[in-house]
């Protein structure tokens, strides 16, 4: 038996935008990512968020689901545009309504709310007004709307999390343009992910001030992170590994660990790479009480010709700024996402995250997979999804045993949803979803997972 100490939280984790649908409903302001749906090709057959998996009218139902699984912790995140609509000024009085709700449902049903303040959906007005993150007044605007959200909520919130991976709004979003707002350049994702690490510094530094010595809650942003394994035992593919790593993982996670970006990032970036100033680095250094951790897949890394780099989703940086071939070992089994099945990487980035960040509490905000599931007379039969969850639990446990000192685990995600570019095409749930009837049903992996929360671990065979 894999056993987790008892402290250990389990959860599962959904982001607004993935799942509330009522876009235009309860006050709510546009976000980019309304905006950005509606510019032809940017998403599979033009999918929306409009309607999603319509949970702002059925939290309850879902919240009951939640329970059904005895579900310790739930992680959602609150649209700003639904607290704020034109994203600063007074906040929304219904906007206001419906997280307090949500948050006293879930409390009533002993489940622990873990809120992300940012998974993206910026308010439309800071696109068009302030150049999005790239404006100056981000960081500031973006502290003032977390501040909103500790004061309404923090008395029954006691775990936050500033941002949802800023790699993904900086590289996607800034750099390769395939997420909102769809710009294309191989300098703005450095200014924006600068912003996106301000914006978070001033939101804890307001949270710390004001309301955690009262409140008494944590807060932590959480990064994305691959693994990246060097292809070959060569130097030079060790050193392109893990400079990988560090333009992945070390561009956020260094200024908050070690007051800097990576050293790799500097000399390669040059003056793309905004300075880090001396107050801001006070601010950055020591901003996570937490280090959390989305975490998909594994990528073969190797010293790159200039003929070899791809930039492709899911690559690690901007490839000519990192000189770094990513490549899959053909025997790897992929999910839907085209996402490669590799347990034992998700056991390297945890130690890997433990050595360079001295030894952090880490938490798993996210891990999960996409299969084509197919619901068959009321049942979902994912037994790959049991397959894939238990392997990489697998492997935190091993870690755990190995004094990694992880405490949580985020099973991505408690059902189907808008997978953002690729619409309602790949299906990442612990419940499948029908999108027509908005009829939930528990899959096998729900079930599964019901009974590892249950017994604190499971069988690894
Ligand atoms: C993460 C993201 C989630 C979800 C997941 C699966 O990057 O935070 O919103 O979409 O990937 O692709």
């Amino acid at each position: 038996m894999n056993l987790f100490p008892k402290s250990f939280t389990w959860g599962s984790a959904t982001s607004s935008y993935q799942i509330e649908g009522a876009a235009f409903e309860g006050g709510k302001g546009p976000s980019i990512w309304d905006a950005f749906c509606t510019i032809p090709g940017k998403t599979h057959q033009g999918d929306n968020g409009s309607v999603a998996c319509d949970h702002y009218h059925r939290f309850r139902t879902d919240i009951e689901l939640m329970k059904a699984m005895n579900l310790p912790a739930y992680r959602f995140s609150i649209s700003w545009p639904r607290i704020l609509p034109s994203g600063r000024g007074i906040p929304s009085r219904e906007g206001i309504a419906f997280y307090s709700e949500l948050i006293d449902a879930l409390l009533e049903a002993g489940i622990e709310p873990w809120v992300t303040l940012y998974h993206w959906d910026l308010p439309l007005a800071l696109q068009f007004e302030k150049d999005g993150w790239l404006g100056e007044e981000l960081p500031r605007l973006f502290a003032d709307y977390a501040e909103v959200c500790f004061s309404h909520y923090g008395d029954r919130v006691k775990h936050w999390i500033t941002l949802n991976e800023p790699w993904v709004v900086a590289m996607l979003g800034y750099g390769q343009g395939i997420f909102a707002p769809g710009r294309i350049s191989n300098s703005d994702p450095y200014r924006a992910g600068h912003q996106l690490l301000l914006a978070h510094a001033q939101a804890v530094e307001r949270y710390r001030s004001k309301y955690q010595p009262s409140q008494g809650g944590v807060i932590g942003i959480t990064n994305n992170c691959d693994w990246r394994e060097p292809l070959t035992t060569s130097h030079q593919d060790r050193l392109a590994a893990q400079r990988a790593l560090e333009f992945f993982l070390g561009w956020f996670a260094d200024p908050i660990y070690h007051g800097d970006y990576p050293e790799s990032m500097r000399s390669r970036v040059g003056r793309r790479l905004p300075e880090i100033s001396a107050t801001d680095r006070d601010l950055l250094t020591g901003s996570s009480d937490f280090f959390g951790l989305n975490h998909y897949t594994t990528m073969l890394a190797a010293e790159a010709n200039q003929n070899t780099s791809s930039q492709v989703y899911g690559n690690g940086g901007l490839s000519e700024d990192q000189d770094v071939a990513l490549s899959v070992d053909p025997d790897w089994q992929m999910t839907e996402m085209g996402w490669a099945i590799v347990p034992w990487g998700c056991r390297k980035l945890l130690q890997w995250i433990d050595d360079r960040y001295q030894h952090p509490e880490i938490v798993i905000t996210e891990n999960g997979c996409a299969f084509n599931d197919e619901c068959i007379e009321g049942m979902v039969e994912d037994q790959q999804r049991i397959d894939f969850i238990r392997g990489y639990l697998t492997e935190v446990h091993q870690a755990i045993n190995q004094g990694v000192n992880v405490t949580g685990y985020f099973a991505w995600s408690f059902m189907d949803n808008f997978e953002w570019a690729l619409g309602y095409s790949k299906r990442f749930g612990l419940h499948h979803v029908d999108f027509t009837t908005q009829q939930r049903i528990p899959k096998a992996s729900a079930k599964w997972y019901r009974e590892v929360i249950r017994n604190h671990g499971f069988d690894p065979t």
